[in-house]
């Protein structure tokens, strides 16, 4: 009805419907308060005016003429003061209940919060009983006993501070992707391709009675994907520049803090490449730009993680239930010291198919390189491909692969150019960034062997 208007004001503005339907909007914009979030209204956005909050209580402290709560909305860290006669309290206005709160927006007379609400209306839209709610008024509960509850850790201020960085941070990386020239691709999470080699896949069936029968829904076996790298290098054939970030699945048998069985990646795939460098200089550009981003656009939030979170955002962490190859990780970023470290050229036999040939080492290696950053290891792992069709079909005849991978074989008989690239893990980013100890802290919904799923 708003629209249609609106649309009958830009048809006629100068007939005298038009000025009544222009008087009526006016009239229903003042009796109407304006739904504001809470950030914005501690902004300061509409002083003076009748507004309308809504949020969760996360303080309330009643005395004898007046009642003062605290209501978040999860738009920011902050919460906005609400003040209010006594007359308004309600027994059922406990810390977690839901809140509509009506009133005027004006200046505070405390220092640390510029802007009240001034309540002439609270309405409770959903309860919550204190002593059952697992999380305590005015408590700093710990990552650790936060997440024995992944369906109310949201509630939290250091888990909702959380996932206000995590967005962010995938915002920043889509804008430096989109900054740098580079196509998103939509690679798909059911494949039949074990890019890694390492076996570690989930297998994908159909259920239900009417799929009994038939032995795949595919005509081959599908798995989620371990990585989205073959996919991208198929683009790569045709845009220079291509990523993709999105989940990415392993069946790792792994309880450590930096393995999850389903993780976000962040990968990047460069053609025309000359050597290692052209990687690493876009893992690098890639990393500073999403970082700058997000202490721009986070600080308060990255502030609590650093100050009360993970206070001095350690280095150095515990050595429990890690492998040995994190323990080497561990060793070059602290002999380098504590700064994010490449390292590159590994062994040939220890990379996957794709991984190119270093011929010209006097060691047998591949042109691989790994970006290891303190107290979480490996962050990045990438390559450059092998594009040469004669080493790529030996290697894939060698390990028994020609017919899987005959496809992958074309891309490189149909105008081959050198190319690589690398993949991120997107938690172990935030992990390095904010001085998470453990992963499962920075995903909203953890996936790791023998976990209950929601
Ligand atoms: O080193 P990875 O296995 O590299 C690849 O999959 C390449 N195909 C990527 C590419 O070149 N396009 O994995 C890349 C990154 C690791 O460095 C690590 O940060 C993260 O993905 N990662 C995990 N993160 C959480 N849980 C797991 N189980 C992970 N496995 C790898």
């Amino acid at each position: 009805m708003f629209q249609a208007a609106v649309k009958t004001l830009s048809v006629a503005t100068t007939t005298s419907v038009s000025r009544r339907i222009l008087l009526s909007i006016r009239h229903y914009c003042k009796k109407t308060p304006a739904k504001l979030r809470v950030s914005e209204a501690v902004s300061g956005a509409e002083l003076g005016a009748k507004v309308k909050v809504q949020g969760w209580v996360r303080s309330v402290r009643a005395q004898k003429a007046n009642l003062f709560l605290h209501v978040n909305d999860g738009s920011s860290l902050q919460s906005l003061q609400v003040v209010a006669s006594s007359e308004l309290n309600d027994p059922l206005l406990t810390f977690g209940s839901a809140v509509e709160v009506t009133g005027t927006l004006r200046n505070s007379p405390h220092q640390n919060q510029p802007v009240e609400l001034e309540a002439q209306q609270i309405h409770v839209v959903g309860e919550c009983n204190p002593v059952d709610f697992p999380f305590k008024i005015k408590e700093r509960h710990s990552l650790e006993y936060i997440r024995q509850f992944p369906h109310l850790r949201c509630r939290t201020n250091a888990f909702s501070s959380l996932l206000r960085i995590r967005s962010e941070a995938a915002t920043a990386v889509h804008s430096y992707f989109k900054g740098n020239g580079f196509v998103q691709i939509h690679t798909p999470v059911i494949t039949s391709n074990d890019c890694e080699g390492a076996g570690e896949l989930f297998q994908v069936e159909a259920s239900g009675p009417e799929n009994e029968e038939e032995e795949n829904f595919f005509s081959v076996p599908a798995f989620l994907t371990v990585s989205g790298q073959l996919h991208l290098e198929v683009m790569s054939g045709a845009f220079s520049r291509v990523y993709t970030f999105g989940p990415t699945f392993r069946a790792e048998n792994s309880q450590s803090r930096r393995h999850l069985a389903e993780f976000y990646m962040v990968e990047a795939e460069v053609s025309f490449t000359q050597s290692l460098e052209d990687l690493t200089k876009v893992m690098e550009d890639m990393f500073r730009s999403a970082t700058e981003h997000v202490l721009a656009h986070c600080a308060e939030d990255v502030d609590l993680f650093h100050k009360h979170v993970t206070p001095g955002h350690r280095v150095t962490v515990e050595d429990w239930g890690c492998d040995l190859q994190t323990e080497h990780e561990k060793y070059l970023v602290k002999h380098c010291g504590n700064i994010p470290v490449f390292v590159t050229d590994y062994p040939f036999d220890l990379k996957p198919f794709y991984a190119r040939d270093n011929q010209d080492h006097p060691e047998h290696t591949a042109a691989a390189v790994d970006l290891l950053v303190p107290g979480v290891g490996e962050l990045c792992g990438g390559s450059l491909r092998e594009e040469r069709l004669d080493l790529l079909r030996a290697r894939l005849e060698e390990a028994g692969l020609s017919d899987t991978y005959s496809w992958y074989l074309d891309l490189r008989r149909f105008g081959s150019v050198p190319h690589g690239g690398f993949g991120l893990g997107f938690e172990r980013y935030l992990q390095c960034i904010l001085g998470v100890d453990n992963i499962k802290d920075v995903i909203p919904f953890p996936r790791f062997s023998h976990s209950c799923l929601l």
